[in-house]
């Protein structure tokens, strides 16, 4: 445990802040950790999920911004204090959930399990010809902290797997494609397309007609990510075209999912209510202590893991 001082405060909409409090001071013993309220003192360091402008702008000696989420898209719609740099969570316990529940989407698919469900709840013992997973070659977008994660896991399936991303990766069993150049034989490679890249303005809308209409016949979309990344009409017009067989979505523009939106009652689609990978409490305040420590000892936050490039937007 280290022990120095420091003025924290914690601005995190929709969660009890008492249980983050007392972890944190724990984690950091000395440190002036509060809840934020209109008119607080200065702080040097802020936990933030989804904190109103008017946070930002009576924090104006901010440091570090540590964002208890992996997404920062929310936070830089903001206007944040000169200077200060912004920290997302590197991994804490969502790459291990996000490969089980993309494994699970691909699989329940792949093995037609929804299928086997409805016949069994009518009684019907039945069989359905083996498929091969050579036939189901599955595309990941972002092979950041989660997506190679997700890559690793599908491919110990033995699937065949595609990855896209920026900056060109090389993974162990999985094929790499990287920027827009390579987008297009990154989609007709593959079938499945699972959407784990931050959401930037060079992301938004990237699941659209004319890139899923790319994929694979029987194509089968998993939006883990954001919202905003799909274009909702688009999937609709291509599922009921025949050309997609289905989607599981975990992400939405507007969420909650709007009572009346398509999504909940269309029978290829599969609904998840943002919980594909969700942050874990004590997982997340052992990493933001940690980073907050390492910059009491004189680490620049700037070299942190999970530090925002302000420019690349994630
Ligand atoms: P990350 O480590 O920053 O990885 C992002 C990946 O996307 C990188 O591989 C990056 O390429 C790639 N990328 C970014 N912009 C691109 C572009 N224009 N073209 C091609 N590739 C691009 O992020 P992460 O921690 O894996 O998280 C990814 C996203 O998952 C988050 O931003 C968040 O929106 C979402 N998420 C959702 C949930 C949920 O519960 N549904 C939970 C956590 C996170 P380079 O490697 O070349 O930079
Ligand atoms: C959740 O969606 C996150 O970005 O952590």
């Amino acid at each position: 445990m280290t022990e120095f001082l420091m003025r924290i405060t914690f601005c995190c909409t929709h969660t009890k802040a008492e249980p983050w409090l007392a972890a944190f001071r724990a984690a950091l013993p000395g440190a002036d950790i509060s809840e934020w309220a209109p008119g607080a003192p200065q702080a040097e360091h802020a936990v933030v999920w989804s904190p109103p402008q008017q946070f930002m702008d009576e924090q104006p000696a901010l440091k570090g911004i540590f964002n208890t989420g992996a997404g920062v898209d929310a936070l830089l719609k903001l206007r944040l204090p000169a200077g200060a740099t912004v920290v997302r969570l590197d991994d804490a316990g969502m790459s291990v959930q996000m490969a089980e529940f993309v494994c699970h989407a691909i699989i329940r698919h792949f093995r037609e399990l929804d299928g086997y469900e409805a016949d069994v709840a009518q009684g019907k013992w039945s069989f359905r010809k083996p498929r091969s997973r050579g036939d189901f070659p599955v595309g990941i977008m972002g092979l950041g902290v989660l997506g190679e994660r997700v890559a690793r896991a599908v491919a110990q399936f033995e699937f065949p797997v595609n990855g896209w991303s920026r900056s060109p990766k090389a993974i162990d069993g999985v094929r790499g494609f990287a920027g827009m150049d390579q987008l297009n034989d990154f989609l007709v490679a593959s079938r499945f397309l699972v959407c784990l890249l931050p959401l930037t303005p060079g992301t938004q809308d990237i699941l659209n007609r004319a890139t899923l209409s790319r994929l694979q016949p029987g194509g089968y979309v998993i939006n883990v990510a954001r919202g905003a990344h799909l274009v909702d009409d688009d999937l609709i017009a291509l599922l009921d075209s025949g050309h997609l067989a289905g989607a599981t979505l975990d992400v939405f523009r507007t969420e909650p999912l709007p009572p009346d939106h398509a999504f909940w009652r269309h029978p290829k689609i599969t609904v998840t209510p943002h919980t594909s990978a969700r942050t874990l409490r004590e997982e997340t305040v052992a990493q933001i202590a940690a980073k907050m420590a390492a910059v009491a000892r004189g680490e620049p936050l700037a070299r942190l893991p999970g530090a925002v490039d302000l420019q690349k937007g994630y």
